[in-house]
C-alpha cells in the first residue's frame, strides 16, 4: 500500500472522511486514527495494531462544544476540559450519540489534542477521530516520525505530518461515569491539579496499582504496557551510578537518567562525551521529569533496534512531573 505522507490537513482529512486509517501526532505520543463513525475504519486499527478488541479507543475532538454534542458532559466534565484542554487530559464520559463507535459501550474516551492543526485537521475530518496510540500492541508508544516511518509506511493510508510529539507519555484519564470521579491513568496532568479542579477525585492507590493486580476500570489497564523487548530495570541515584561505574564496557545494557554527568571523570571515553541518543549510543541524559517523559519511549526504541539487552532507568525526581513517568517506568519494569 502507498502511505500519503504529507502535512496537508485537508488531503488526510479526506481519508479519514473516506474511512481510511491515519497516524497523527499529539503533544502526548503518536495516534492511529480512523472516523469514529465508520466502525469498520475502527476496526481496521484493532487489525494494524494487534489490539485485543475488548479495548476501546480514545475518540479525538476539535472542541469543547463537539464534545458536548454528543456526550453527557456535566458541570464537573465541563470545569476539567476548560481547565486542561486542549491538553493531555481523557475523560469517560456517558454517550448521548449511541452511533459513535464502539456500538456496544454506552461511555466514551474524549480528548482534545493541543496542536491548532491537528484540531483542524479533525474538524476538516467531520470528527471525531478515534484512535489508540501508534504502536504495535504491548510495544511502547511512538514519539519520532522516524519510527512511525518504520513500523507504518505503507502499512496505512496516510500519515499527518505536524509538530512532533513533546510530552512523550500518554495523555491522563479520568472517569466521570462511576459513583465518583477516579483517575484510571496517570499522565502530565498529575492527580494534585485535577484534584483542585475535583475535590472528590478517587485517586487508586500506589501506582503500581494501576496494573493487572487492580481491578480493571479501564480495559488497558490490564494489559501489558509500555515495555520494551530490552529488561528495563528501575535504579535509585546510587544504584544508577554504581551500575554505570562497574558496566560501563557492558555492550548489552543501556542508561537513561540524571546523573551521568557526574560521573563523567570516571567514564573518559567517547560515549559520555557523546550521551545523546543516536546510532550505537546506549547512555541518555535527562534534566528533568518533562525531558524524561519527552526522552523515554524514543530510547526504549532505538535500545531495542540497537540490539540492546538491559536498559537501567534511573527514578524520577520527586515533584512535578513524576507521577505518570513513575507510572510508565514501573509498568516497563514489570514492577
Ligand atoms: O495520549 C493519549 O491518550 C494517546 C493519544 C494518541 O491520544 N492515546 C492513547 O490511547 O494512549 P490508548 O488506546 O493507548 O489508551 C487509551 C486508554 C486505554 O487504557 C483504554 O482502555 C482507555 O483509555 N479507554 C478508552 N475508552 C474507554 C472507556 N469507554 N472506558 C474506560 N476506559 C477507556
Ligand atoms: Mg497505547
Amino acid at each position: 500500500m502507498k502511505t500519503l505522507i504529507s502535512s496537508d490537513v485537508r488531503l488526510l482529512a479526506n481519508l479519514i472522511q473516506e474511512g481510511k486509517v491515519v497516524i497523527f501526532p499529539t503533544e502526548t505520543v503518536y495516534g492511529i486514527g480512523a472516523s469514529t463513525r465508520l466502525e469498520s475504519a475502527c476496526l481496521r486499527v484493532y487489525e494494524i495494531k494487534g489490539r485485543p478488541k475488548d479495548n476501546p479507543l480514545i475518540a479525538h475532538f476539535h472542541s469543547i462544544e463537539s464534545i458536548a454534542a454528543v456526550c453527557e458532559l456535566g458541570e464537573v466534565g465541563r470545569a476539567l476540559l476548560e481547565r486542561f484542554s486542549p491538553g493531555p487530559l481523557t475523560l469517560i464520559l456517558p454517550k448521548k450519540d449511541k452511533s459513535l463507535f464502539p456500538k456496544e459501550l454506552d461511555t466514551l474516551a474524549v480528548r482534545i489534542p493541543k496542536n491548532p492543526v491537528v484540531r483542524e485537521w479533525i474538524e476538516l475530518s467531520r470528527g471525531p477521530v478515534s484512535a489508540p496510540s501508534a504502536n504495535l500492541s504491548g510495544r511502547p508508544s511512538l514519539t519520532k516520525l522516524s519510527d512511525v516511518l518504520r513500523y507504518f509506511d505503507g502499512v496505512v493510508d496516510g500519515i499527518l505530518v505536524a509538530e512532533e510529539p513533546s510530552f512523550g507519555i500518554e495523555s491522563t484519564v479520568v472517569s466521570l461515569v462511576g459513583s465518583h470521579p477516579t483517575l484510571l491513568r496517570p499522565g502530565s496532568i498529575e492527580s494534585s491539579e485535577l484534584l483542585s479542579v475535583v475535590s472528590d477525585l478517587e485517586i487508586p492507590g500506589p501506582t503500581s496499582k494501576y496494573d493487572i493486580r487492580a481491578v480493571p476500570l479501564s480495559p488497558g489497564t490490564k494489559y501489558k504496557h509500555y515495555a520494551p523487548t530490552a529488561r528495563v530495570i528501575l535504579a535509585s541515584k546510587e544504584e544508577f551510578e554504581f551500575s554505570l561505574k562497574t558496566m560501563n564496557e557492558s555492550k548489552s545494557t543501556a542508561w537513561i537518567g540524571f546523573s551521568l554527568e557526574g560521573i563523567k571523570p570516571v567514564l573518559e571515553n567517547q560515549r559520555i562525551q557523546n550521551h545523546t541518543l543516536g546510532e550505537g549510543k546506549n547512555l541518555c541524559l535527562v534534566s528533568s521529569n518533562e525531558d524524561y517523559a519527552s526522552k523515554l519511549y524514543a530510547f526504549f526504541e532505538s535500545c531495542d533496534s540497537l540490539g540492546f539487552q538491559t536498559i537501567v532507568c534511573e527514578v524520577p525526581k520527586p515533584g512535578p512531573g513524576e507521577e505518570g513517568l513513575r507510572n510508565r517506568l514501573e509498568k516497563a519494569a514489570s514492577i
